[in-house]
């Protein structure tokens, strides 16, 4: 048991919205001022506040307002920040030792998450996995083998789609703001097709799938040609596009377009996965086995880690040597990893996601009926989001979305926007969150689209 201080965040922090400054208050101001002298003017902030401490479902901030939390540091504490199991594994680690770099001196933690991962992800054939620090390094990582194992270089990925902001990924990510403008040339053979997004459909939601399968197949036939791609890589539900849930029927069909052409088809599930969508990874939903998996964020509870876990003969495919990097597969964030498991295992985290739907999908489906500035509720589990419109169209309505999340700020509840458009409001709530916590969140939620 670790000594309990002042500073203690964890489970044991008070579960209540408490607004006791103006947000920010003048702590954050302070702090503000000398981010702004020391820190590079690239690095945004999202919501001005400076965190003190964090558990289950909230974040405190120096001023001591607890907000509650619906973003989870961008999918990454679904189990809540400094859970029992993160810290009491990783504090072990600590005290044991920190580094030894696992292409020098290999460790069991390492190993360890290998096996979790080979027995967590779709599909029983064989698997193995590699460990990194980043989900670019993950997704640049799954390039290279793939590489490796058809000796082919195109690489085809979405619109809507987003990988990283590395060089590669860059290049694999749609939007152009913030993440890519100025900073070119990117990397080549990067193909870009279309990807099934219901709402957004020129011809309606219906024939989605068909229409956008058929079309990506055909650019990636006619301009590509199949046999020189090496991968095809797509998140099973894409987060920074908007969280876009591909119309039913559109992944089979690119898997099995995949598997037909000898692809290697890779899914980003470094949003999505580790139980956020309600079940283990989101590719479950329609039975996908991808041949990659690209995993990070919610993986070890808040210490940097991510991985690549696939196939054990495409895996193989990269020379020895080939693979790795100083702090890939750090033991600390390894030990936090097998913590964030052993609590996802614990609590049936896929279950609470799915809970945490049950409670906010019908809320917000009503706040739609009223509120016109809503123009589709969707996503799955505790990966849910709201793309807010023009009334009475589908115009992206990204100023109402920037007051929104503003406003709900102000009162405490701390939600995060997304979406090419910039008009879509994400939720990704801690799993462990309770539901008072998130029912008032909606409350707030819904007084604050009632004074837009
Ligand atoms: C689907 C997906 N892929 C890759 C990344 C990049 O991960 P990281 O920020 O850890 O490099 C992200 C991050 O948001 C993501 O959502």
């Amino acid at each position: 048991m670790t000594a309990m201080t002042e500073l203690s965040g964890g489970p044991s922090l008070p579960q209540e919205r408490r607004v006791v400054t103006a947000v920010p208050g003048p702590k954050s101001q302070e702090l503000m001022a000398r981010k702004q002298a020391a820190v590079a003017g690239g690095i945004g902030t999202v919501l001005p506040v400076f965190a003190r401490r964090a558990g289950g479902g909230v974040l405190e901030d120096v001023d001591g307002n607890s907000f509650i939390d619906l973003g989870s540091g961008i999918a990454v504490t679904s189990v809540g920040n400094s859970a029992e199991a993160v810290v009491r594994r990783a504090t072990e680690q600590l005290n044991a030792f920190t580094h030894t770099c696992a292409m020098v001196t290999p460790y069991e933690p390492y190993v360890q998450v290998c096996e979790e991962l080979a027995k967590l992800t779709p599909g029983d054939h064989a698997k193995k996995s590699a460990l990194f620090n980043s989900g670019a390094e993950a997704v640049e990582n799954a390039v290279k083998v793939a590489r490796a194992y058809t000796g082919r270089q195109a690489v085809v990925v979405f619109d809507h789609g987003y990988h990283g902001r590395t060089n590669l990924t860059m290049a694999l990510t749609a939007k152009n703001m913030p993440y890519k403008h100025s900073f070119g040339p990117f990397a080549p053979e990067v193909y870009r097709v279309p990807v099934a997004y219901p709402f957004r459909w020129l011809t309606g939601p219906e024939n989605c799938a068909e229409e956008a399968a058929a079309q990506a197949i055909e650019q990636i036939t006619k301009q590509i040609g199949a046999d020189n791609v090496a991968a095809i890589i797509i998140e099973p539900v894409l987060g920074e596009g908007g969280f876009i849930v591909p119309a039913k029927g559109f992944l089979p069909k690119m898997q099995q377009f995949a598997r037909d052409n000898g692809i290697v088809f890779v899914a980003d599930e470094i949003q999505s996965g580790f139980c956020r969508t309600g079940q283990w990874f989101a590719c479950e939903d329609e039975g996908l086995v991808p041949d990659l998996i690209t995993t990070a964020k919610g993986i070890a509870g808040g210490l940097p880690l991510a991985a690549v876990t696939g196939r054990a003969e495409i895996m193989d495919a990269a020379h020895s040597g080939g693979l790795g990097g100083t702090y890939g597969g750090n033991p600390v964030a390894c030990a936090a990893a097998l913590g964030s498991i052993e609590t996802m295992r614990e609590l049936d985290l896929p279950a609470k996601a799915r809970r945490i739907e049950e409670i906010m999908k019908p809320r917000l489906e009503k706040m739609a009926e009223r509120f016109g500035v809503i123009g589709e509720v969707r996503g799955r589990g505790a990966m849910l989001a709201i793309e807010l419109v023009q009334p009475g169209g589908k115009e992206p309505n990204p100023e109402a979305t920037a007051a929104l999340a503003k406003a709900c700020h102000q009162q405490g509840v701390l939600i995060l926007t997304t979406g090419t458009y910039g008009n879509v409001v994400r939720f990704l709530p801690p799993l462990v969150i309770g539901e008072d916590l998130l029912n008032e969140a909606l409350d707030v939620l819904e007084d604050a689209l009632s004074q837009l």
